[in-house]
């Protein structure tokens, strides 16, 4: 499929997007399930083959369907009703705005967004998601794929500060942290405690207190929120920006170039019908 045209009805769609997002998200309490469903869009991309990646392509019922997205239809749904209200943006965009959106409701860092990600209908085969079975060397081989760092494992696992893992989707029960819709450096600092009753702990988790890369983040996170949320803010960026070069940074100052062109158009004939005038003017005001 085609990139879609960010020119300014896109980006005021992707505004009034944002705003539908805020309430839905914050009406349903669904800002946990909608940071996972981007996170699973984004976190298929292979940078060797430039495949998967947040292109939209979980929307497939051959994709949703797999293991790991158990339970992530629900989030497809939820956009369903804001992509209804604004057709023009891509699924792509949609569901990363979604988790970004969904982390800002909750009191998270502003992840800055720029749109312009086109939808794939390709689903990559299933296996690219962690397996939260595994240990440190699993996390690096997935995320390296990625063309992610130690540094952004740590930061991205700090998601696991919203929502809940369910046994019927996961096999594994409970949230990560006492307040589980409120985006804080709590994951870290539960981490750091060990075992507390009723509080989940993944091995994938568990993984990052025995690498000493790792662990130097999560202590570094655990004592500093401010550094978290900078991190965790630019780590998010890079994962829902994965295979996609955004044509400039910032979302306000994305124009086509043919709209620019036309604007520049209707200025330079602006200005030359003044001056016609003017001198229209001149030339009558001398002859009377
Ligand atoms: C590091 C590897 C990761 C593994 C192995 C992993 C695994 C899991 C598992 C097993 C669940 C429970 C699903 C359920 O039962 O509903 C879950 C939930 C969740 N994950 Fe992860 N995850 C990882 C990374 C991430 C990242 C990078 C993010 C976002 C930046 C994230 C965000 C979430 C959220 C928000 C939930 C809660 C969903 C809900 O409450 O419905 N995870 N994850």
């Amino acid at each position: 499929m085609a990139f879609p045209v960010v020119d300014n009805d896109y980006l005021s769609h992707v505004d009034k997007a944002r705003r539908d997002l805020r309430a839905l998200i914050s009406s349903r309490n669904c800002a946990p399930i909608m940071l996972r469903l981007a996170w699973h869009d984004a976190g298929t991309y292979d940078a060797s083959t430039k495949t998967g990646g947040p292109n939209g392509s979980i929307r497939n019922e051959e994709e949703y369907t797999h293991g790991s997205n158990s339970g992530l239809k629900k989030a497809i749904d939820f956009c369903e009703e804001v992509k209804s209200k604004h057709p023009k943006i891509t699924y792509a965009d949609l569901y990363q705005l979604a988790g970004v959106v969904a982390v800002e409701v909750t009191g998270g860092p502003t992840i800055d967004f720029v749109p312009g990600r086109k939808d794939s209908k390709i689903s990559p085969k299933e296996g690219r998601l962690p397996d939260a079975k595994l240990g440190a060397p699993h996390l690096r081989d997935i995320f390296y794929r990625m063309g992610l760092s130690d540094q952004d494992i740590v930061a991205l696992s700090g998601g696991h500060t919203l929502g809940r893992a369910h046994p019927e989707r996961s096999g594994f029960d409970g949230p990560w942290t006492e307040e589980p819709l409120k985006f804080d450096n709590s994951y870290f600092v539960e981490l750091l405690k060990g075992e507390s009753e009723g509080l989940l702990k993944l091995p994938t988790d568990r993984a990052l207190l025995d690498d000493p890369k790792f662990l130097h983040y999560v202590e570094l996170y655990a004592r500093d929120e401010d550094v978290f949320f900078k991190d965790y803010a630019e780590s998010h960026k890079k994962l829902s920006e994965l295979g996609f070069t955004p044509r400039s940074s910032g979302s306000k100052i994305i124009v086509k170039d043919s709209t620019i062109l036309a604007q520049s158009a209707v200025g330079v004939a602006v200005a030359a019908a003044v001056v016609i005038f003017s001198c229209i003017y001149e030339v009558r005001k001398k002859m009377k």
